[in-house]
């Protein structure tokens, strides 16, 4: 057993390990702790304490990968609810589909009954306000929300506010592997504009016979290098976990143009390893880690990629 999450998943971390230890279907285990994740308003990246869109409306993305059915649920850009990573996983287990997205995945929650809570904390909300008023003309304060707010997504968009998502793997009892993801986005964001926590292969991918990885900051970036679904089929070709998580950063680092910032890989493998490193995210980057030899949980220090030490290829 492994359990490998980012810093963020504090408040969800120990319940995680708990359900392990008594055997819980890796999944369950993981959505759960999510969902706690998402209810503290201290973890400011992820449901309650996460971060508006453009026009201060809440839009959380989560998703869900069974690794040994490879079956995945995911929503994205949901408004008025939590826990999104539960509803993910209603969305695997309920439907035909893999994804839904805003009012249709509202209203889908409705159905199988969740609350519809508007998910906004009082301090993001001040928080998103006042930044509106700094940037914004007294015309365009004025007219707001009725204004073009694409100019402004080169100018408040702020991915940096958001440091993580909250991401969890798991390798449980049976040997399954397994993946969860939440968040609400990157702060002042275009409104439906989707991250790559429920875009499997991008954000996230797990295969219990080779591994799972998945991804905090940067989503414009994963989603271009298919960053998740790269470090397992590196695996699947006889790739240390090591040389695929560099490989996907060697990939991340070709990219030239377009929106570029840091990206953090979590990675496990099926031998029971596991890797996180950061790409160009400045400060030290943590994340918390356990397995049953350990007495408890620890939080580690993510390594920092380094294009010169590089692991090689089939090394
Ligand atoms: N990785 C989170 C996001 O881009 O929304």
């Amino acid at each position: 057993m492994i359990l490998l999450a980012n810093s963020e998943a504090w408040p969800g971390f120990d319940q995680t390990v708990e359900l392990l230890k008594n055997n819980a279907y890796g999944v369950d285990a993981m959505v759960a702790g999510i969902s706690a994740v998402e209810r503290n308003v201290k973890v400011r990246s992820v449901g309650y304490g996460g971060w508006p869109n453009m026009l201060g409306k809440m839009e959380c993305d989560a998703g869900v990968m069974d690794g040994t059915t490879r079956e995945v649920g995911s929503v994205g850009a949901v408004p008025d609810t939590l826990p999104v990573a539960a509803l993910a996983h209603e969305v695997m287990k309920r439907l035909p589909h893999v994804m839904l997205t805003g009012e249709g995945a509202r209203r889908f929650a409705t159905e199988i009954g969740f609350p519809v809570d508007d998910v906004l904390y009082e301090d993001s909300k001040r928080v998103w306000w006042d930044r509106l008023q700094k940037e914004l003309l007294p015309d365009e304060l004025k007219a707001f929300p009725d204004i073009p707010l694409a100019p402004l997504s080169r100018t408040i968009t702020d991915p940096e506010r958001v440091r993580d998502t909250t991401v969890f793997l798991a390798q449980d009892s049976a040997m399954g592997i397994h993946a969860v993801t939440s968040t609400s986005g990157w702060a002042w964001k275009y409104p439906g504009r989707v991250g790559d926590s429920p875009i499997a292969g991008a954000g996230f991918y797990a295969d219990s016979r080779y591994g799972a990885a998945a991804c905090t900051h940067t989503g414009e970036m994963t989603m271009r290098c298919g960053t998740a679904r790269s470090i397992v089929l590196a695996l699947r070709f006889g790739h240390s976990l090591r040389a695929a998580v560099d490989m996907a950063m060697e990939d991340l680092g070709q990219l030239k143009t377009g929106f570029l910032a840091g990206v953090v890989i979590h990675a496990i493998d099926a031998a029971g390893n596991h890797e996180v490193a950061s790409f160009q995210c400045p400060g030290e980057i943590k994340y918390w880690f356990w397995e049953p030899t350990m007495s408890k949980p620890e939080l580690r220090i993510a390594r920092q990629y380094d294009p010169q030490r590089a692991t090689q290829r089939g090394s």
